[in-house]
């Protein structure tokens, strides 16, 4: 689908140009694309600004059929960002457009405080991110993916970088799955639904795959998972993906919250926005994605993905508040708040994949608080991590692929939140305030000196609005952190 063009560029068959355009320098050696720009600029009263976008049709001499021009900016303010917003908005033009091939002009390092790798980089993700459309439920499908998107560049950058055209593929495909699952009505993604779906994309990359189910979950005793699932009609699953290589130094363990719906359970939630909850799988979602992301890109580690599936509901069977439970660790947990249920799925998770894998690195992404979205806003994850390095490690994979994360304490003396009366500990904190911080404390107390993070995606797991290269609903956050994360581990 991506593919690295140099020499003549009328020679790429296709109905659209697209050219970034800076707003103060010229981007391209080239001096038919520079004067292609000096006319739009021209005509069109366009300067380059970001977000600025023209169409012209039937440019002299090009033999696309229309042109686009996408603007970047001030050549001091551009960042990796800002290409691959200008490549993503290109797309989402040329998918209006109906334009099934296009060609994209790469800028030229020169003229850019950037590594030519790392702006072909940016801009074949926007491109290829962009590159979605979600219609399953649509009756009249509008928009289709283009089969073809060319990066016209200089022919030493493109023989450098076919490994890049490929690993982008790779990691957006991961990306795609996780937001299609994370779009997807909670009708339709029932655990025993959603674990099939997942086992059915990993197997095609040859993972392995196993899925406890209720029966077994029970036999092994997932206290803490079976309280929260038992006032569902639909029983919860637990999906494991294990990715090897020979010769490994290591393992490293991601666990995702897979709540299909979260309901709130008996402290139902108020109506507002509930539909929401169907997006409070994300986690498992970006796990599984990344999972099989990883599985194409084949990094010298060992991973394990572990995705608890339950779904949230409120019945006659359900879990009450003030109920006492043993959790798969032994530890006894008072449910204070039936919707606090997250953080129940993830303890027994996590302390099972501590035990059978013994991993190197624990991570778990979690759309675990409500607080972490009041803290940090709907584009920002909250990390927490005893240990220093990794908790770095993350907010710097976080900048790299702009899927950002701040860190947030983790203070001892806030675990005073968590004491219960009869229980050893309780999930629900005594105080209002700083919950995202008290989540992440009560799952610490099941890892033990695991080096351990977890990631607060509650925010940007989601999105109201569509963004340059991202659709409504699900975002696909994660996966792209994740493998971005796992080199540097
Ligand atoms: N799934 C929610 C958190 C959430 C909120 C995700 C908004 C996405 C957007 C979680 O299970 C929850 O309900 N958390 C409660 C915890 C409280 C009861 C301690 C919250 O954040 O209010
Ligand atoms: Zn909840
Ligand atoms: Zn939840």
């Amino acid at each position: 689908m991506l593919k690295l063009v140099s020499g003549d560029p009328g020679k790429f068959k296709c109905s659209a140009w697209v050219i970034p355009v800076c707003e103060n320098a010229a981007l391209n050696e080239d001096k038919f694309i520079t004067d292609l720009v000096d006319q739009a600029k021209k005509l069109a009263d366009f300067k380059g600004k970001p977000e600025e976008q023209v169409l012209l049709y039937g440019m002299p001499g090009v033999v696309a059929r229309q042109v686009i021009f996408a603007g970047l900016g001030k050549k001091e303010e551009i960042q990796a960002e800002s290409l691959r917003k200008a490549a993503g908005r290109a797309i989402k033009t040329c998918l209006k457009n109906e334009v099934s091939e296009a060609l994209m002009m790469v800028p030229n390092s020169k003229n850019l405080a950037m590594e030519p790798e790392k702006i072909l980089k940016a801009l074949l993700e926007g491109a290829c991110l962009a590159n979605q459309v979600f219609d399953a439920y649509k009756g009249e499908k509008k928009q289709k993916p283009l089969k073809e998107i060319g990066f016209f560049t200089d022919a030493e950058t493109a023989e450098k970088n076919r490994a890049l055209l490929k690993r982008v593929e790779d990691i957006s495909h991961g990306t795609f799955l996780a937001r299609q699952w994370v779009t997807m009505p909670s009708n339709d993604k029932k655990p025993a639904l959603l674990a099939a779906m997942m086992k059915k994309e990993a197997e095609k990359e040859k993972l392995k795959v196993t899925v406890l189910d209720e029966k077994q979950l029970k036999q092994q005793k997932f206290g803490a998972m079976l309280a929260v699932a038992q006032g569902s009609a639909n029983a919860p699953g637990l999906v494991i993906m294990e990715y090897r290589v020979p010769k490994a130094k290591k393992t490293i363990a991601l666990v995702g919250k897979g709540v299909t719906f979260d309901s709130g359970g008996i402290n139902i939630k108020p109506s507002a926005g509930m539909e929401e909850m169907k997006t409070d799988m994300a986690g498992a979602a970006a796990v599984a994605g990344a999972l099989i992301a990883i599985a194409r890109i084949k990094p010298k580690v060992n991973v394990v993905g572990v995705m608890p599936l339950v779904e949230n509901m409120p019945s006659g069977s359900a879990t009450r508040p003030g109920d006492v439970i043993r959790s798969y660790s032994g530890k006894t947990v008072e449910i204070g708040n039936t919707d606090a249920e997250g953080r129940l799925i993830l303890i027994d998770a996590l302390a099972y994949t501590l035990k059978k894998y013994k991993p190197h690195t624990i991570i778990d992404m979690a759309t675990l608080t409500g607080a972490c979205v009041v803290a940090l806003g709907d584009k920002i994850a909250g990390v927490f991590s005893p240990d220093q390095t990794l908790a770095k490690a993350i907010v710097d994979s976080g900048t790299e692929t702009w899927e950002r994360c701040w860190q947030l304490p983790m203070p001892e003396d806030y675990k005073e939140l968590l004491k219960s009366d009869i229980a050893d500990i309780h999930n629900m904190s005594s105080s209002r305030y700083g919950g995202a911080i008290t989540a992440a404390l009560f799952l610490a107390d099941f890892v033990g000196d695991a080096r351990w993070a977890h990631i607060d995606i509650a925010g940007p797991s989601y999105s109201k609005k569509p963004d340059a290269y991202c659709s409504t609903a699900g975002t696909g956050f994660g996966v792209r952190l994740l493998c971005d994360l796992l080199e540097k581990l």
